[in-house]
């Protein structure tokens, strides 16, 4: 059933993709975003550029922690609340205060306004980084949650907040666990857009350890299916992992990469970072069984696809972008 639905975060990667699906569903869409400087904000206009010619969207610019929420959410059945600070490696020191605000206060604030309305349903941006640094693999829902970063930290902080206004006021949410995304609109701080912009312009490429490192990548698209199915979803409370189905490690990608893009790389093997964890691999078959999810997207499919897209990102950008 097409309703209204807001996303906030809509003009980031994963919101702005998300946004275009549920307008072709023929959901009416309030797109909420603050265009924060962590990348270009030129990229994220141009991110949701094709959702604002839509007539079913409306694009309201500002900060969850400031906005007239009560007015940005009104009429709408269920919020996808995707905006945030990202970045693992990003998190620590003094650039830690952006998290606190745009993933803790930013989340807190926002279930306050869907609580005084009422009657709407919260699907969370959940992340991979909560489970942190484990032996148990793959990493299942039930498993122990202990961040290696304070990114980490933030991501489980917001999805507490989610569930516990769930239990307390009767406000049906769902967290999705996202495990590494990829594809066309990929943040420019993230693998494999720095690897393949790296790549286009024959500079170096700095892998952070020894390459062995895993990741359950996910493509974009299998997850914007697991956000719109959770946005339909009927059943209680929940926390879902969301991964792509093709844990692989960072070796493993800078091979595929070199065929798809049918150049060497230059690749060097630089200090491995803190808050990275060694591996994440998602075992699905919750996700599976309650919300139909099952990533259709092979890596190499959604490589070259990414590959095309920063290559035209810098053909009109320049250089200068990022
Ligand atoms: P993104 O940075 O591209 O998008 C986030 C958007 O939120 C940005 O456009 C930003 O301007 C906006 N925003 C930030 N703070 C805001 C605030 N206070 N009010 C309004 N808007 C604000 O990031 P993304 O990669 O698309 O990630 C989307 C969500 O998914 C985030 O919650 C992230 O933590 C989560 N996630 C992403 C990944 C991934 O691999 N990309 C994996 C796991 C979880
Ligand atoms: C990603 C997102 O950036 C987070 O927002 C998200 O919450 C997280 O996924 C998640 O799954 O929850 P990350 O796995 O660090 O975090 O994603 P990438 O930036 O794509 O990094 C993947 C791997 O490549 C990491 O091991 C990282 O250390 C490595 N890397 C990254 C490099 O070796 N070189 C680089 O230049 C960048």
């Amino acid at each position: 059933m097409a309703t209204r639905v807001v996303v906030t975060g809509a003009a980031g990667f994963i919101g702005s993709h998300l946004c275009e699906d549920l307008l072709a569903r023929g959901h009416d869409v309030v797109g909420i975003d603050a265009f924060t400087d962590y990348y270009d904000p030129r990229i994220k206009r141009e991110n949701v550029a094709r959702a604002a010619a839509s007539p079913g969207f409306r694009l309201v610019e500002g900060s969850l922690t400031s906005l007239d929420l009560t007015a940005a959410l009104d009429g709408a059945a269920t919020v996808v609340h995707l905006a945030a600070q990202p970045g693992v490696r990003a998190s620590w020191g003094s650039t830690f205060e952006p998290y606190i605000e745009n993933n803790v206060r930013a989340t807190q604030r926002l279930c306050e306004a869907m609580k005084t309305i009422g009657g709407m349903r919260l699907v969370y941006a959940g992340s991979s980084s909560v489970y942190g640094q484990t032996a148990e693999l793959p990493m299942r829902e039930a498993h122990r949650t202990r961040p290696l970063s304070p990114y980490g930290v933030t991501k489980l902080a917001g999805e507490a907040l989610a569930l516990l206004y769930a239990q307390n006021y009767g406000m049906p949410a769902a967290s999705l666990r996202f495990f590494t995304v990829y594809g066309p609109r990929q943040r420019p701080d993230m693998a494999f857009h720095r690897f393949i912009r790296a790549g286009l312009n024959g500079d170096p490429i700095e892998v952070y350890g020894s390459g062995t490192q895993t990741r359950d990548f996910t493509f974009v698209a299998d997850a914007v299916a697991a956000t719109v199915a959770a946005v339909a979803y009927a059943g209680g409370d929940s926390v879902f992992n969301i991964g792509g189905g093709s844990r692989v490690s960072l070796n493993h990608v800078l091979d595929l990469l070199g065929r798809v893009m049918n150049r060497r790389l230059d690749v060097r093997f630089v200090e491995p970072q803190k808050g990275d964890v060694t591996h994440t691999f998602a075992d699905v078959s919750l996700a599976q069984r309650e919300l139909g999810y099952a990533p259709t997207t092979s890596l190499e499919d959604g490589l070259a696809r990414e590959v095309e897209w920063v290559d035209s990102l810098y053909r009109r950008f320049g250089r200068g972008v990022g």
